[in-house]
């Protein structure tokens, strides 16, 4: 694997999750691996899970770790192609990247969506070009469109409680309120990963947050949110603006004050409709707007339990990647 962007570049899911599992039985086994290579981790946007998480899976693997914050302390870059750069920024992100690329074997990118040009995001040009021009393997850190390892790591939970439920477990995937305008990237790969997976899906949203295509594919959408959580067994909630399907214009845009879509926050009366249903989040979360507190703190949350799988995914995703050099 010299790049980790989609659910697809894992090959057969199941066997990643089999890997995953190796992991979690001991995850220092692979330590060999990484001795002598370094991760280059490069965040243009604030972490907290990512970037520990990632670090913990390098070391976990007996890798050497860079941490780069672009935006504090390096120079501020340019990444516009054919511009005259007369302003604040000091350097163009096409040297800098096969400069870092100098330092170590595998880079990891945080880029976030910018809302500024939908086509731009989608393109995920940032990303893009250091797959272009740095020569190493690339994996996403949460990118413009897309989080894989944070859904992976969820997927890693679903599977961990899949023998709780009836059956094919039924994972709905719940927009709530926010009152900023968040990116797509946790629920295009949400989408993307769980129609993969071997569960029953259910996206549901207000009218306007349609996700793209690309990565909601054929996945069922009930706009009724307590129709949609109806004996759901994991109900996972996230915010996201609006992807701008049907009308571009309003791409990145929260389409009405968050104040009159408080109905939408899971609360108690939310989850008494679901089969006793596991309480899912990728974190950070805003309490009050997208889960109450009793939620959040009650038994059948997994948030934590997400966060510690995210040093599963990363380790079973650098471990592809060192297998790959
Ligand atoms: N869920 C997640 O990626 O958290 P951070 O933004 O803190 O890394």
């Amino acid at each position: 694997m010299k790049v980790f962007q989609h659910v697809q570049d894992l090959g057969d899911l199941s066997t990643a999750l089999a890997e995953a599992q190796e992991v979690k039985r001991d995850r220092y086994q692979w330590k060999h691996l990484g001795v002598n290579k370094t991760a280059l981790l490069i965040f243009f946007n604030n972490s907290l899970r990512t970037r520990l998480s990632t670090q913990k899976a390098a070391m976990n693997l007996g890798m050497n770790v860079i941490v780069l914050d672009v935006n504090q302390g390096a120079w501020k870059l340019e990444t516009e192609r054919g511009v005259i750069m007369d302003g604040d920024k000091s350097e163009h992100l096409l040297e800098a990247i096969p400069v870092m690329a100098q330092y170590c074997d595998i880079i990891g990118v945080r880029s976030f969506a910018r809302f500024e040009n939908r086509q731009d995001d989608y393109e995920e040009r940032i990303l893009n070009q250091f797959v272009l021009y740095s020569g190493r393997p690339v994996f996403a850190m949460e990118t413009a469109t897309v989080h894989p390892l944070q859904v992976f790591a969820d997927l890693i939970t679903i599977e961990s409680h899949r023998r709780e439920c009836n059956g094919r477990p039924k994972v709905v995937l719940s927009w709530a309120p926010h009152p900023k305008a968040l990116p797509q990237a946790v629920p295009n790969s949400f989408a993307q990963w769980m129609r993969q997976a071997d569960v029953d899906f259910v996206i549901t949203h207000p009218e306007g947050y349609e996700l793209d295509p690309l990565f909601a594919g054929n996945a069922r959408v009930e706009y009724n949110q307590m129709k949609a959580l109806a004996d759901a067994d994991f109900v996972y909630a996230k915010n996201w603006s609006c992807p701008g399907v049907t009308r571009p214009e309003d791409y990145g845009k929260v389409l009405d004050d968050y104040h009159t879509m408080m109905d939408w926050t899971i609360d108690q009366r939310h989850m008494d409709v679901t089969r006793d249903a596991h309480f899912m989040h990728c974190l950070p979360v805003r309490r009050g707007m997208i889960v109450t507190d009793d939620v959040i703190e009650g038994p059948r949350s997994l948030v934590i339990e997400e966060a510690g799988n995210r040093e599963i995914s990363a380790t079973v995703v650098l471990k592809r990647l060192l297998e790959s050099l």
